[in-house]
């Protein structure tokens, strides 16, 4: 898939006409929607097709982590939707990753990116160490990225300020997708770790997700033209 803009919406809704209505103004000002595990739970793949009929890109935000058969199988039920990126966490390990990744290549040439979700940014250091791991968030997150590009994943997830280190350690073709992003001037809301979109194109980053910034904002379409001003700038 071509990231041209590399601005994609997250409309974290469970309102599906919301939903429509969010993608369809969004249409030629971003470079596609984010869709959870809400929504998808809540109005499966026809809700998916709903939000689709626009044509934007859909990464499909599920963040599958199960046994490697159970996974491949998980990715290839939502081919048929054709999603541009979907996602599984690397904490599944090797055989789980490569699982996933053989299971989009039966899609062919409009197979989705499979991006593996690292730590969570809800989880610190002591929450690593409630599960056994001993590792600083940080060498944590390196290590599974490293995993996710030994076993033919496509990118990884990070938080902004992981893009400058994962970028030294990870070939330039590996995708790295990046929350926690805020327009200059706009409502930090419950993000702790922010940067601008710029400031995390410039160190590295494929793909941006934005959510609130946009599908808060009055006219939500003026929010992405204004991001997608700054980035050409
Ligand atoms: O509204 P906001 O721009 O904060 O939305 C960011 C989106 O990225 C949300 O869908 C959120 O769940 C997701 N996300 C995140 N941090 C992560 C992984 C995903 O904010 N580490």
């Amino acid at each position: 898939m071509s990231l041209e803009n590399p601005v994609f919406c997250a409309l974290d809704t469970t309102d599906l006409g919301r939903a429509e209505t969010l993608a369809r103004s969004l249409t030629g000002s971003v470079g596609g929607v984010k869709i959870g595990m809400e929504f998808f739970n809540a109005h499966g793949p026809a809700g998916y097709r709903a939000v689709a009929a626009t044509d934007l890109p859909i990464f499909l935000d599920l963040k599958l982590h199960d046994i490697p058969n159970t996974v491949a199988g998980g990715i290839r039920a939502v081919l048929p939707l054709r999603p541009a990126i979907v996602n599984v966490h690397t904490a599944g390990g090797g055989a789980m990753m490569r699982a996933a990744a053989d299971a989009a290549k039966e899609a062919g040439e409009s197979r989705p990116l499979v991006i593996g979700v690292t730590m969570l940014t809800s989880l610190d250091a002591s929450d690593l160490r409630d599960t056994g791991v001993s590792d600083s968030p940080s060498d944590h997150v390196r290590r599974l990225a490293g995993l996710a590009a030994s076993s033919g994943l496509d990118g990884v997830v990070c938080s902004a300020h992981e893009i400058e280190v994962l970028r030294r350690d990870l070939d330039k073709d590996f995708k790295l997708i990046v929350p926690g992003i805020r327009p200059a001037g706009s409502d930090v809301g419950d993000q702790k770790r922010i940067m601008t979109p710029v400031e995390a194109l410039t160190l590295g980053a494929d793909l941006l997700v934005i959510g609130r910034p946009i599908t808060s904002a009055n006219d939500p379409r003026a929010a992405a033209e204004e991001i997608g001003r700054s980035l050409a700038a």
